[in-house]
Order: C-alpha cells, then structure tokens, then sequence
C-alpha cells in the first residue's frame, strides 16, 4: 500500500518527529490525516472514518468530543485555565485529590501531580528512595521490577522497563534495577493454572527480597495486565502475594496503573482485585505497620483525564507522606513540573469520575465486555490463534508463528486501517482497548472487522510481505 501522501502527511513527515516510529520507514506507513473524534470515531481529510479500537493509546475512555466532558473542560477555560501548585491551589486539585483518596478508602490519601505517565513513574522511584533516606536507610536504594513490564521512557522508568528495543541505546545511561519472573498466565507449564504460575513468580520475588531487601527500596509493576509487552495478564494471587513480601521485608510496592486504572480491568483499580471478599469496602487504617492490600504507591495517567489533556499522578500512604515532614527544607519532596495539577486536566478528571458514578459505567462495562468476548469467541478456537484472553476492556490473542509471518504488526496496522480499524498489535499480538461506548450494534461489528482484518492479512502471499525486521510498536 504505498498511496500518494496527502499534503498534511508530507508535511508532517517534514517536521514533526513522530513517537514510537522509524523515520526512514515512517512513508511505508504513513500517519493518518486526522481531523476530527467524535464517539469512537476518528475522522481523516478525506472523511473516512476509523473505529479507534485502542482509545488512542488507551488514554480515551468516553470517545472523542464527549459533550459532558468537553463541558466542564469550556467552563474551566473561562474560569482558570492553569496556575502553578507550588505556593497557589486551585479547586480541581483539591476535589480530584479528595476523590481519589475516597476511592482508595482513604488509605493512598496525599496526591502528588504530574504530566504523563513516564513522569509519574519518576516520581514513585524517587519518592520511595527519599522515604527511606529521610528514615535513616539510604542503602535501600535498588528497585525491583517484572520481566516483561514497561514503565515509559525517561531515563528512571526506562531502567524498570523490559523491552530491549526501547532499552539497548541507552543502556550505558540506566540505573540497575532487578528483574524478577513475570507471573504472564501464558508460562503455565502442563498441569499448571494460572495461579501455580503466579505462585512460582512470587517464589523468586521472594527469593530476591530475602536476600537484597536492605538495599531494596521499591517493587514496580503493572498490575493484573502488562500492556505494552503485549498484554500479558495474570492471576490476581500474585498482587497478594507480592503485598504481602513487600510488607514482610520493609519495601514498597509500587503499583503502576497508568494503563490499567479507571476501570480498564473491571475495577477502577486494578489493585481492588488483590482484595479479598469484603476487604475493599472497609479501607485500612491511615498509617502504622502492614496494612490491607493497598500498594504504597499507585501511578495513575492515560484515561483519568479521558484521553483529552496530559494528566498523571501518584496517590501515596501517610506513613510516606509524614517521613517528608521536617523543618528541613532538603527532606521536603521538592521534585515539581510546570504544568503539575494544571486545572483543565484536572477538570477533565473530574468530569471522568461524574461519569463513572452517573452511568454506573463499571457495571455497564462487565455487560458490555460479555456482549464483546462473545462476538470474538471464534478466534478462542482458530488454529492460527493461541492465548485469546480478556481482563475488563482489554481482548488480546496472539497469531501463531509461521502464520504471523514479517512485519505481522505493520501489515496487521494497515489492513485494519482498509476495515475501518485504528488498530496497532504488538508483534505477534492482537489487542483491543476500546473505549467505554460499545453497545450490541458495535461490538459485533467490531468483532467481525478484527477477524476480517486477520484473515486478509494471514492470506497475503509471501512476496506481500518485504523481509525489513518488526518496526517497533505499542
Ligand atoms: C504501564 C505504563 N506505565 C507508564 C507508561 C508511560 O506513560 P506515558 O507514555 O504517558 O509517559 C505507560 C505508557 O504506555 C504504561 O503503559
């Protein structure tokens, strides 16, 4: 497919350095011309729709131009669009703050902001070498991180991230952190559930922590589903379990739920799932020794400002909180960025929390998912398909190889784009990601154009195909 660029493509392939992407081969696959969102549509120059199955990177929960949000984003514009949150507070802030600590129970109840998610990501690293440095243990300083897990790509959080293609340049500029087993139900050994392979994973966590936890300061993870390695999920005994060690050797437990928060896996935390019966409901106790099944810290981004402004944060327990308060200024958390807490993105998350409560949108999205894993059931069975699984709004299956066959992803990415798809798998995996607006007419739909889009591509001849390696894609 190696169509005329439209003028808006030349220039952009001119002067706009795009993410994620090849330069050289950017031309081969062209970005699309987009002029305008509406619902779960993207609209090109030409008119041509695109059903954006992935919510633009998984930040758009509502769809695009939603009126309720684009509302209170207007009335924001009008009435305080930014102002900095060192020295000044704005209402947004504090009403986004105090509702995330409610839907936490109170027990992650300070709120520090931030921009995207990578930043975050930062902030938890430092945030959790600096408590224990202000205590007194400032040879806790290694993190711990999951193969296979991704944390973005600024320098702190690309050393917690397990993808050699983002990593190998600038390997000689990343602090060492450990890897531990992924606990990716894919790994079950015959015989084996999904839990026996969480339990293994948790085996090595805990060999790692009994031997380094005096210099171990934090865990990073992504709870119940690491996104950007290809959708790999897992049993939710893991999170318990690494609570649990985490308590035992005196290290923190971070959980990054940039991708997997606002409801994208069931629970408008991931981490809910590691609760047992009853457990969410009652919170825990503000501070003191182990307690519940609260992470200490949880990065949030993406979809709580619903995929319209740079938003992210992370929600921390008091005892962290209070190890910063001292009269000296040097133990203070003094980290900051210019646009932290920016008011319209603050807005805009409180417009996304009004509708979690107004449309019951957790209940609304276990009746939608069933409508969707139903409609896609026939891949669960397609011989050239292994692993078809499904979280919440996430699907994905993996194309076995030969079938895949070169640059499955690319091809996969425009064929799609013939069906009406706005779709990107990572190598051999197909996911979707959709926004929280399917109903019984789109998800069939949706479902017939996923398995359309992979029958053209497994039937192109070889000579379709050019041998270049797998651009990179997420
Ligand atoms: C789990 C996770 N953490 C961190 C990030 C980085 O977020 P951002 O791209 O906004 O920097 C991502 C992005 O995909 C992510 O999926």
């Amino acid at each position: 497919m190696h169509q005329a660029l439209s003028d808006l493509q030349q220039r952009s392939l001119t002067h706009v350095w795009h993410p994620c992407t090849q330069m050289q081969r950017a031309a081969q696959m062209p970005p699309l011309p987009i002029v305008r969102g509406q619902g779960p549509w993207l609209f090109d120059e030409d008119g041509r729709r695109y059903f954006d199955a992935i919510s633009s990177w998984w930040v758009n929960l509502f769809g695009h131009a939603d009126a309720r949000i684009n509302a209170a984003i207007k009335d924001q514009l009008d009435t305080l669009p930014h102002v900095m949150l060192a020295g000044c507070t704005h209402r947004p802030a504090v009403e986004l703050a105090e509702r995330l600590s409610a839907l936490t129970g109170g027990v992650l109840g300070h709120c520090f902001f931030a921009s995207d998610g990578a930043s975050a990501v930062e902030i938890a690293l430092k945030m959790s070498f600096h408590h224990w440095r202000n205590l007194g243990r400032p040879a806790k300083q290694e993190f711990v991180c999951l193969r296979q897990g991704y944390h973005g790509e600024t320098l702190g959080a690309l050393a917690v991230t397990d993808v050699q293609v983002f990593r190998d340049a600038y390997d000689p500029l990343l602090m060492r952190a450990h890897q531990v087993m992924s606990p990716d139900a894919r790994q079950a050994l015959p015989g084996e559930s999904a839990a026996d392979v969480a339990q293994r994973a948790a085996a090595e966590l805990e060999a790692l922590l009994a031997a380094r936890h005096e210099h171990i300061a934090a865990l990073i993870l992504e709870p119940l589903v690491q996104g950007a390695t290809g959708m790999a999920m897992h049993d939710a005994t893991y999170l318990r379990s690494a609570r649990a060690l985490c308590d035992r050797y005196e290290v923190h437990l971070i959980a990054d739920e940039i991708a997997v928060g606002c409801g994208r896996t069931g629970t408008f935390f991931a981490f809910e799932q590691a609760a047992l019966p009853g457990e969410a409901e009652r919170g825990a106790p503000r501070s003191g020794g182990p307690t519940s099944f609260w992470p200490d810290l949880l990065c949030l981004s993406k979809g709580i400002s619903g995929g319209y402004l740079p938003l992210s944060l992370v929600l921390s327990r008091d005892a962290i909180y209070q190890a910063f308060l001292d009269d000296d200024v040097a133990r203070g958390f003094l980290h900051s960025h210019s646009y932290t807490g920016n008011a319209l993105a603050c807005r805009a998350a409180l417009a996304v929390l009004d509708r979690f409560e107004e449309d019951q949108v957790l209940q609304r999205n276990r009746e939608r998912a069933a409508v969707l894993t139903a409609a896609l059931a026939p891949l669960a069975a397609d011989p050239r398909v292994e692993h078809f699984r499904q979280r919440g709004m996430i699907w994905a299956f993996d194309v076995r190889e030969p079938f895949a066959g070169p640059r499955f992803a690319e091809r996969f990415h425009l064929a799609g784009r013939e069906r009406e798809l706005l779709i990107r798998p990572i190598g051999g995996t197909v996911y979707l990601m959709p926004p929280y607006v399917l109903d019984d007419e789109l998800s069939p739909w949706l479902a017939g154009r996923v398995m359309a889009t992979l029958d053209d591509v497994l039937n192109q001849s070889p000579a379709d195909a050019d041998r270049a390696p797998e651009p990179p894609t997420a």
